[in-house]
């Protein structure tokens, strides 16, 4: 994600422009500029890599840029490093255009490939100076025109804000897939990203639909279909505070970031199913290639551990080839096993933990062959991995992980199913059909969010407890430790995963009357055994709370013996946990909130753990 913003008014664009830019830093922060049309209808530009503090600086508040027609961006890298050079605005090659673009634009390298014949250069590795250039190569006068012609040519998803130095006080809105919204003034109008940049200039907006492009000028606000076709403006009145719209309209970011998981699953899945067919970016893995790998090992930290260890099951199901799920903190010191033949899988939201840091460096240096599975572009652990496949989360800021865990999840299924294809172990029907299930998971997180208000109530049985019980048996034992992390970092109280088939060596001793067992239970084969477990930690006076997948024969057992039930979308039983995660996640909110904790800053925490 990114944050945008478009102003034109009878004030100095460049405050409005900067104060913007800061209330959307949290949509993605790696570089920014913004482009301002001065009094002699010169394009101004100034770009930073970094915060917007140094756009500031760099501005001089803004002071040395006169104006009162701009346009502003803040950026989530996803094509090409969060350099000065690839920060937005990008401008054309005589600097009659400047875009703002939040999105990707999937068929820039065709159109950037023609403007090259026709002599055009380029100063950035985005996809979005492509549009720029465009937009100048077509023009003749007419900027509407320009717009609408390079619209019709462009594909993918984006939000612009574009300005044109022939036209002063004009600025284009587009949307498509990337939000805008368009605030209406006394004297001025300005559109942005999201309300967080608007409300403290006015409360009357107009949400843009995909499709839809604004002609925004000081006096009035045009709106148009995709055809062309001029469009009423349906204006809406936000009553948010400034701090509360930053959150999109939750208390908490851990709760933006929890309901942005379909969304965010979608955008790591797919971009990479394409007619049919996995593709996973530019890596790409020949059966002569997997051949060469005697073993698979994940190494990680913390929740991104426990996604390996959930991701494990699919890739050996599939694949057939063991993988070895490995602490980075332990592997960097456990003078390893690892040659050439491993290829060694590395996940991490930040990309920037040291722990995961030092154990792909001492694998790497043994030979192994590095897949990176990571969120932030450009980060310090994409620089050191051979191969790197992005989740797309776009930024997350409460430090319990959620929808950084979920796209993971996402992205290790999809690397199994590839794999699986390469080295035979699917045949097309299967392929096509485990696809279809890929393709449903985006929906299935949607179906599990409805959970919310069920593990609201629950939360009450568990906001004074001393100890909690995650237990589950295969991939359910690597969920109950995700769920068990996630609750005891935000709510402080005391969680623990077990191995249902466990338990019974020694710790249900722990258990007592009144003990919480959350009883994860969404493998339709072993629905049964875990039956007799809760039977089990029942028959010492717990509370249970089973994870049932919904509709499933044999979980009606279940439901009849747990004290509660919480019901998720049935799905294969390596794909289950991406979804089945979603009401943990929700308990451990809930709980926390409860309790007064800190959610989105724990205490003690770091959401980039930079330190050994
Ligand atoms: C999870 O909620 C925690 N924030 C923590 O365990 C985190 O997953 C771990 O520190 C790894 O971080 P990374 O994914 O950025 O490498």
């Amino acid at each position: 994600m990114c944050g945008i913003i478009g102003f034109t008014g009878l004030k100095q664009a460049s405050p409005i422009i900067l104060e913007g830019l800061s209330r959307m830093e949290y949509r993605g922060y790696d570089s920014a500029g913004m482009a301002v049309i001065s009094p002699q209808n010169r394009m101004q530009l100034a770009k930073v890599s970094g915060k917007v503090a140094g756009l500031y600086e760099k501005t001089d508040n803004g002071a040395a840029f006169p104006g009162v027609c701009g346009i502003g961006h803040t950026r989530w890298a996803t094509h090409g490093a969060p350099t000065e050079a690839n920060a937005h605005p990008h401008v054309s090659m005589h600097g009659q255009f400047a875009v703002a673009h939040n999105g990707i634009i999937e068929n820039f390298v065709p159109l950037k490939e023609e403007l090259l014949a026709k002599g055009y250069t380029f100063q950035s590795q985005t996809d979005t100076e492509v549009v720029a250039q465009m937009l100048e190569d077509c023009y003749e006068g007419d900027f509407q025109k320009a717009v609408e012609t390079v619209l019709s040519r462009i594909e993918g998803s984006y939000g612009f804000a574009i300005l044109c130095a022939d036209d002063p006080g004009t600025i284009f809105a587009v949307k498509k897939n990337s939000p805008i919204i368009l605030g209406l003034g006394e004297g001025f109008n300005l559109f942005a990203s999201d309300v967080t940049a608007l409300v403290e200039h006015t409360r009357e907006v107009v949400y843009m639909e995909d499709g839809q492009y604004a002609k925004v000028t000081p006096d009035s606000v045009e709106l148009f279909a995709e055809d062309g076709s001029p469009l009423p403006l349906k204006v809406s009145h936000v009553s948010l505070s400034v701090a509360a719209a930053e959150k999109g309209g939750y208390e908490h970011f851990m709760m933006k970031e929890m309901m942005e998981q379909p969304e965010a699953v979608g955008r790591a899945l797919s971009p990479r199913i394409k007619g049919g067919e996995i593709v996973l970016d530019d890596f790409r893995l020949t059966k002569e290639d997997f051949n060469k790998f005697t073993k698979i090992v994940i190494t990680a930290c913390g929740s991104a551990y426990y996604a390996g260890l959930a991701g494990k099951y699919a890739i050996e199901k599939f694949c057939r080839i063991p993988v070895d799920v490995q602490l980075a903190s332990e592997l960097r010191y456990a003078d390893p096993f690892i040659d050439e033949h491993c290829l060694l899988i590395v996940l991490s939201q930040s990309g920037e933990t040291l722990d995961t840091i030092a154990a792909l460096k001492e694998c790497k240096a043994r030979g192994a062959t590095v897949l990176a599975i990571v969120n932030v572009v450009e980060s310090a652990i994409t620089k050191l991995a051979d191969s790197v496949l992005y989740t797309w989360a776009g930024p997350e800021v409460a430090v319990a992980t959620t929808k950084g865990y979920t796209t993971q999840l996402a992205v290790l299924y999809l690397f199994a199913v590839y794999a699986a294809r390469v080295l035979g172990r699917l045949d097309a029907e299967q392929y096509a059909s485990v696809i279809r299930e890929l393709q449903a998971l985006p929906e299935a997180v949607r179906n599990a969010l409805k959970t919310d208000c069920d593990m609201s109530n629950l939360a009450q049985y568990f906001k004074d407890a001393q100890h909690v019980f995650y237990l589950g048996r295969n991939t359910d034992s690597a969920l109950a430790m995700e769920g068990a992390l996630k609750f005891k970092e935000i709510s402080y109280i005391h969680a623990e995963a077990y191995a249902s088939g466990e338990l019974k060596h020694g710790t249900i001793a722990l258990i007592e009357e009144g003990t919480p067992v959350v009883a994860v239970c969404t493998n339709p084969a072993l629905l049964e055994k875990s039956l007799s477990n809760i039977i089990e930690v029942k028959a010492r006076g717990a509370v249970v709370t089973a994870v049932v997948p919904e509709g499933l024969p044999g979980s009606e057992a279940i439901e009849g013996y747990a004290d509660h039930c919480i019901k998720v979308p049935a799905l294969r039983d390596v794909f289950a946990s991406i979804a089945a995660v979603v009401p943990l996640q929700l308990l451990a909110y809930h709980t926390a909130k409860l309790r007064g904790c800190s959610i989105d800053k724990p205490k003690n925490l770091a959401k980039s753990v930079t330190v050994e």
